[in-house]
């Protein structure tokens, strides 16, 4: 048998054989059945292939057209097969635009962002105050000793003037059957703390959370910031803390402050004062311009923002300097105070009270 005759017999016709493979490819639905029919007609062995293998052994006046006719069909095959693909492809991502299909036309989720908490807002807004004033920031421990909570501020064992802060001690005993450790009452044991380890001239703010056994009210929490300032060096008068607390006064509550100085006692400074802004909410007068009260400074016209003072030469002397020859002044004050009285929050537990309602205004 020939192998011309071999093809004949095994093959349909030229006709047929494209027929057929149109019409198999035209029902390849999936990249599988594709690749099948590809494999089937074009491959290695494929029915095609087998054909144009045969054109070889045609007899010479047959080959040409036989070849011809048959590179014909590749061709055509060839560029049918690619379509029949991209038409599957496109089909395909129809497909999936209607499935995975986004409404670009609905609204976003809205991005939630936090914020620093009111208390941390304003303490930075004061640090920033004195930082560009020269003061330099640090911060202390909570837990403290009595030595520098109390002792060395003047403050001995068994004096009265501890009444002023209520005391929560931490339950440590010492050889003598005292406590000496407590949750730090104020900020001031760190004016101790940074005497004591450097040199004049101090220049430092102090920020930091103080704690005192306290029954909470509107004005009282247990848990509080305060923000000490002090200053050391030789030649310092009561002239540069009234400056500079005036020039702080003005920066957080508006150019057009004025404050007063009243005297106070703190056994840490001598003289001690307290001083007062003129009310913002009044401006100074007691009574708003309907004539009513002023429920921010209590119709008095000032508010009291801080204790402050000259530092007391035992202080000076009780870490190692010499108050013949340095003079300081000293002052601490409590931030959401000065919230309550800048943004008018009347209840001081709402700091601590988490709810979102209320910390979002800020
Ligand atoms: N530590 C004081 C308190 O907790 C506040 C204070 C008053 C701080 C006068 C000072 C000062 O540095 O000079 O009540």
């Amino acid at each position: 048998m020939s192998a011309s005759e071999d093809i004949q017999i095994a093959s349909p016709s030229h006709d047929e054989l494209q027929a057929l493979a149109l019409a198999e490819l035209e029902a390849c639905s999936t990249d599988e059945s594709l690749e099948q029919w590809r494999i089937g007609y074009l491959g290695r062995s494929g029915k095609l292939t087998q054909v144009l293998r045969s054109v070889g052994s045609l007899p010479v006046e047959e080959r040409k057209a036989a070849g011809a006719a048959a590179n014909q069909i590749k061709t055509l095959l060839e560029r049918s097969f690619e379509d029949r693909q991209e038409e599957l492809l496109a089909q395909r991502r129809t497909g999936l635009a209607e499935t995975e299909r986004i409404d670009v036309t609905l609204p976003g989720r809205p991005v939630s962002v936090g914020r620093f908490h009111p208390s941390t807002q304003i303490v930075r807004e004061i640090c920033d105050a004195f930082a560009s004033m020269g003061f330099q920031i640090l911060e202390g421990p909570e837990v403290e000793w009595d030595r520098y909570n109390f002792e060395l501020l003047n403050i001995p064992q068994d004096h009265p003037a501890r009444d002023m802060w209520d005391t929560l001690w931490i339950d440590h005993v010492d050889d003598e059957g005292r406590r000496p450790m407590l949750l730090r009452t104020h900020t001031s044991p760190m004016q101790a703390r940074v005497m004591e380890s450097q040199e004049p001239p101090v220049r430092v703010i102090v920020p930091g959370k103080c704690y005192r056994y306290e029954a909470t009210d509107a004005t009282h929490e247990s848990q509080f910031y305060q923000i000490e300032g002090l200053a050391v060096d030789e030649g310092i008068t009561f002239a540069h803390l009234k400056g500079t607390l005036y020039e702080f006064a003005r920066r957080i509550f508006g150019q057009e402050r004025r404050i007063r100085f009243r005297c106070d006692y703190f056994p840490f400074v001598e003289p001690g004062v307290d001083m007062s802004i003129d009310c913002f909410n009044c401006q100074g007068d007691g009574h708003l311009k309907d004539g009513s009260g002023c429920r921010i400074c209590k119709e008095t016209g000032w508010i009291e923002i801080m204790g402050a003072g000259m530092v007391h030469p035992k202080v000076l002397a009780g870490v190692g300097y010499d108050p013949e020859k340095y003079t300081g002044f000293a002052f601490g004050m409590g931030p959401e105070r000065i919230a309550m009285l800048k943004y008018g929050i009347d209840d001081i537990r709402l700091f601590y009270g988490n709810d979102i309602r209320f910390l979002r205004q800020f």
